[in-house]
């Protein structure tokens, strides 16, 4: 790990917030062009289809900061459409894996950040409120120069008390509220819980189409992705493309794979009530994602279908990123990688095979 990781897990969220980012993220100056963009992503020229999917990018100077070092499709963290407390500290851990990744396993986490890397964050989609993160995504949003776009990310929350009705109006209120910045993208994260059950909502094939159909409804012409978690099984994949495929734009798989963490003692590393599993990304994960992409890119052509596919999980260097592209990614993201490792954009600039 040769660099200063641009979110520092040693640090709170809120100290992130307020003094992040760090390392080369720190001091970055916008890039000039020499050439023209040569790809599309979604309607939009981009350099590289290549960026840092929702999390890391915790507001708009961390956003601002990945468009300056050539992460030409930042994500902006997740928001909701009210403030939202984040888990307490630990919020990332480094997790031991032997290989790949199956879901349910138990993993021993620590604080030595090794390659390959592994980690596990727990944040719980903390937020700030609207009137905090509209202007700050708009900002960033228009920061993005020729060749690059922004994307902003929400989800809905289901209100204290509320109904399963109340939870479709908080994603539709979410997706007007991300609109209204001028963000030319907009993702909702569907690998979140699906509130009033114990399952992610993407499992959850019926619900996951009332949800996008009336986000789309309130958005028109903007593109909308999804953010999907890893599906076991192919016929249930199949059946959930049938049902959204076609109502979206684009989807982004994957999401974080769940684990038991505990720390060397064999105790539960992460403090707090409902913190015993928690979702483990990087390297261990990358064959989840690259199986995601493959399988995704085969149904549309199946299904006649147009939705692009952004390729997510343990991309750390130009080899993976050719891979994804290779699976049929239009676009490919990386987080736990791309925290580490600032020039990894630069990097896939120089060296892939792909572009
Ligand atoms: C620090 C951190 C925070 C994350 N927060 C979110 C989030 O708020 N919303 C979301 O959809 N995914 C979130 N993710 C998941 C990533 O977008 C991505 O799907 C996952 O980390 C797999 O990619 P990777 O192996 O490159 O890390 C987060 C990941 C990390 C590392």
């Amino acid at each position: 790990m040769s660099y200063v990781p641009f979110y520092d897990p040693a640090k709170s969220y809120l100290d992130n917030f307020e003094h992040g980012p760090f390392g080369l993220f720190a001091d970055t100056s916008p890039a000039s062009p020499t050439s023209e963009p040569k790809h599309q992503f979604l309607g939009h020229p981009v350099f590289v289809p290549f960026g840092i999917p929702a999390g890391p990018l915790i507001n708009g100077r961390f956003v601002k900061a990945a468009l300056d070092m050539g992460f030409d499709i930042p994500v902006y963290k997740t928001v909701r459409t009210h403030r939202f407390e984040c888990h307490p500290w630990p919020n990332v851990l480094a997790v031991k894996v032997e290989g790949d990744l199956v879901p349910d396993r138990t993993l021993i986490a620590n604080h030595n950040y090794a390659e390959p890397l592994s980690i596990t964050n727990s944040f719980g989609v903390p937020s700030f409120g609207p009137e905090f993160w509209q202007p700050d995504m708009a900002e960033a949003a228009a920061y993005a120069g020729p060749g690059q776009v922004v994307v902003g990310s929400f989800q809905g929350t289901l209100p204290e008390n509320g109904s399963v009705a109340s939870y479709l109006e908080d994603f539709v209120l979410g997706a007007r509220l991300v609109k209204e910045t001028g963000v030319k993208i907009i993702e909702v994260n569907l690998s979140c819980p699906n509130e009033g059950t114990a399952n992610l909502l993407c499992f959850d094939i019926q619900r996951s189409r009332r949800v996008v159909e009336a986000i789309k409804d309130e958005i028109g012409s903007v593109p909308l992705v999804i953010k999907m978690a890893y599906y076991k099984d192919d016929h249930r994949l199949e059946e959930f493309v049938r049902e959204v495929g076609k109502t979206v734009d684009g989807i982004s798989a994957i999401n974080t794979i769940s684990a038991e963490i505990l720390d060397e003692d064999g105790k539960q590393a992460l403090p707090g009530a409902g913190r015993l599993r928690s979702g483990v990304c990087g390297s261990a994960v990358k064959w989840a994602g690259l199986a995601m992409a493959s399988r995704l890119a085969r149904l549309r052509g199946e299904l006649g279908m147009k939705f692009a596919i952004v390729g997510v999980g343990g991309v750390g260097n130009a080899a993976a990123f050719d891979e994804y592209r290779r699976a049929g990614a239009d676009a490919v993201m990386s987080a736990t990688a791309a925290m580490w490792n600032p020039r990894l954009a630069e990097e896939i600039k120089g060296q892939s095979h792909e572009l």
